[in-house]
């Protein structure tokens, strides 16, 4: 018989965990108000920490501690916000509703929403960059260096600006995939892989195997992304539904068809399921991620 499900409860507490975190570090920043109000709008109080979680899950799968991976954890969620409100601006999705309520450029206006977005994302560099006792220098800084390679021009920004670029026109699989895979597939990629950093004891091996599985994760969590902005409905999803047919976006459903799409995130989920076949149970958690990214609802 299968062990009891160990998503839900570890879900919740690192939804908690989390919260507390980035709340304490907003509250320590030294910003004018508005500007602290707009980041702590756009990062506190609302969506479903997935990338937070899986930087947790890759440090419990190394039997590490969970402390240890707070600074990683808080880095990935503040880059995942900033882009965010920037993805909903007008002049990339100009979408009005994330998380349940108002966009951040609408909560407020334009330009507090660009620089709330830059300030966020300098955050999560100082947050991976403070002085730390539990790891050596040389691993926050390879941390460091995978988060900016993840978020950068060769990463998730260099993917939007595709994104940006290829709306309006057919793009092929192939492409879609490439873009897919930068513009999402690069910081939950870089989740994993923090995490891992972050319980000190990975080999070369295990990084190997962890960078598979968060590759196929990262992958299938667009295209789920696709799928559920034709199956699910505003309100499930706290952000509009039907943004991408609205922006003329191509997406996996709009090239595959619904069932095929639906298909190829399944075939991924056992891809990143193989891939963790060297580790043993403390590995479970990643492996339940893995399914839960292609069976969420919103
Ligand atoms: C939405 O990400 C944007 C994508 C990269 C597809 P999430 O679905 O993780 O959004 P939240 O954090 O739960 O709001
Ligand atoms: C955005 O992709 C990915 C980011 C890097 C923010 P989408 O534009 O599909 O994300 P949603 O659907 O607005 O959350
Ligand atoms: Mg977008
Ligand atoms: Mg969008
Ligand atoms: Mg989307």
């Amino acid at each position: 018989m299968d062990s009891p499900s160990q998503l839900p409860g570890f879900l919740e507490s690192c939804q908690r965990r989390i919260e507390a975190v980035l709340s304490a570090e907003i509250e320590q920043c030294d910003a004018s108000y508005s500007l602290r109000e707009a980041m702590a709008y756009a990062c506190l109080g609302g969506g479903k920490r997935i990338r937070p979680v899986l930087v947790y899950g890759a440090n419990r799968a190394l039997d590490g501690n969970l402390a240890d991976a707070d600074p990683a954890a808080a880095a990935v969620e503040l880059i995942h916000s900033y882009s965010l409100v920037h993805d909903d601006l007008p002049a990339i999705d100009d979408d009005d509703l994330r998380r349940g309520k108002a966009s951040v450029h609408k909560a407020f206006d334009e330009a507090v929403a660009i620089l709330a977005g830059d300030a966020l994302q300098s955050l999560a560099f100082a947050v991976l960059a403070e002085p730390s006792r539990s790891h050596a220098a040389a691993t926050q800084l390879r941390q460091i260096q995978v988060l900016a390679a993840a978020v950068g021009a060769n990463g998730m920004v260099g993917g939007q600006c595709l994104d940006c670029c290829a709306t309006g026109s057919e793009s092929s699989l192939q492409a879609l995939e490439a873009l897919h895979r930068l513009k999402t597939g690069a910081l939950i990629r870089a989740s994993v892989l923090l995490g891992a950093h972050s319980a000190e004891s990975a080999t070369d091996q295990q990084l190997a195997d962890f960078q598979l599985y968060a590759d196929c994760i990262g992958l299938a969590f667009q295209i789920q992304d696709d799928i559920l902005d034709v199956t699910a409905d505003t309100a499930s999803l706290g952000k509009p539904q039907g943004s991408d047919q609205h922006n003329d976006k191509t997406t996996y459903v709009s090239l595959l068809g619904l069932e095929q799409a639906q298909s190829k995130a399944s075939e991924l989920t056992g891809q990143a399921i193989s891939a963790l076949a060297r580790c043993g149970s403390e590995a479970d958690l990643l492996r339940e991620l893995a399914t839960f990214i292609t069976s969420r609802a919103r």
